[in-house]
């Protein structure tokens, strides 16, 4: 008899046959439960709740990140960085940006209007008025030192007497920039017209007053003369009597305004805004070439009228008067 061929399970195994391997097999997967734990959906509410989570957590950076800007934690709302850009002067304008006026009102309805008045009238008999308002019109030292140090006291504004209330000092609460803006605006509406109040004299006097505690009174402000002025840029280029800075803008090929009218002591500044390099020239002064995006000063200490021209495009033509 033959040997029955040998099966090809049957090489190299112990197993009587495939048939048996798969039986055993079969067999422990039915008697055996997979093991399920940890792969049960999730609970609904679970769901819910992390969905509740993640919607406060996007509420939140939403509301207080402030834009992630530099300057959101900053109480007081830091002054906004202007950055130049490379093509200066030109993108400036573009660029919307308030003037010292309008920050001003801003800073006047958030922390002065409920006493003095969105008007500026004041309210009689308590808050005195800063329309027309011989402190607010006159000399910006005193006006930096009651805002700064706050007053007290009898007071007599218009003529009218104040007194039953006091104002609290500001120097804690507003930066320098932001009393400058204020004063600046309170001079500039209602009818009043002074010139503004530069941050540089603001931070100057608030330096000069650190050492004191408390608030003026009405005697503190008589003692300093009525028309003393803080030091500062815009203040003392807009005052009456001092030197100003009258600008020239050099454009299109052209002198913009052509004549200016200055008096002893003004400086004038050429800005040049043209592609090319162009000169202020007169038989007394010579800019040398003033490039594009560049400028060029000159004070006029002597009376005259005195033409001037461009030497490298001679049809370009001004005069400065100086009286
Ligand atoms: C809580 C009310 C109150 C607030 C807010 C207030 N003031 Fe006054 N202010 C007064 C009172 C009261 C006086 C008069 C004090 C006195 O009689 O000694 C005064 C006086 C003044 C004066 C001098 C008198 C005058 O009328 O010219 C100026 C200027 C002034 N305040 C400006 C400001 C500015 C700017 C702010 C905002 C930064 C401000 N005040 C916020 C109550 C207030």
């Amino acid at each position: 008899m033959r040997e029955p061929m040998p099966t090809q399970a049957k090489q190299g195994l112990d197993y009587d046959g495939t048939a048996g391997v798969q039986e055993v097999h079969a067999a422990i997967q039915r008697e055996k439960r997979e093991p399920r734990a940890g792969l049960e959906p999730l609970s609904l509410w679970l769901i819910g709740l992390y969905a509740l989570a993640v919607f406060f957590g996007g509420f939140y950076i939403g509301r207080y990140s402030g834009s992630f800007a530099g300057d959101s934690l900053d109480p007081g709302g830091a002054p906004a960085v202007v950055r130049k850009s490379a093509a200066g002067a030109s993108m400036e304008g573009q660029v919307a940006e308030l003037s010292p006026a309008l920050r001003g009102k801003k800073v006047f309805l958030a922390n002065c209007a409920t006493c003095h008045q969105p008007s500026g009238t004041g309210v009689a008999g308590q808050y005195p008025p800063l329309a027309g308002s011989e402190y607010v019109l006159g000399g910006t030292r005193r006006l930096g030192m009651i805002v700064l140090k706050g007053l007290q006291g009898p007071l007599t504004v218009k003529g009218a007497h104040y007194g039953s209330a006091v104002m609290q000092p500001w120097e804690k609460t507003l930066t320098d920039a932001k009393v400058a803006d204020v004063l600046t605006y309170v001079r500039s509406d209602w009818g009043n017209n002074a010139p503004p109040v530069a941050a540089e004299g603001i931070a100057a006097l608030r330096k000069e007053l650190a050492g004191r505690g408390a608030s003026f009174t009405e005697a503190d402000l008589q003692s300093v003369p009525a028309d003393a002025n803080l030091a500062g840029g815009e203040n003392g280029a807009a005052q009456p009597g001092a030197a100003r800075v009258v600008e020239v803008t050099i454009r299109n090929m052209k002198f913009n305004p052509p004549s200016v009218e200055v008096r002893v002591g003004d400086t004038v500044e050429w800005k040049n805004d043209d592609i090319t390099p162009h000169t202020a020239t007169s038989a007394t002064f010579d800019s040398g070439s003033i490039d594009p995006d560049g400028s060029w000063r000159r004070t006029f200490t002597e009376g005259g009228d005195i033409p001037y021209s461009c030497t490298f495009h001679p049809e370009m033509k001004g005069v400065v008067s100086v009286k």
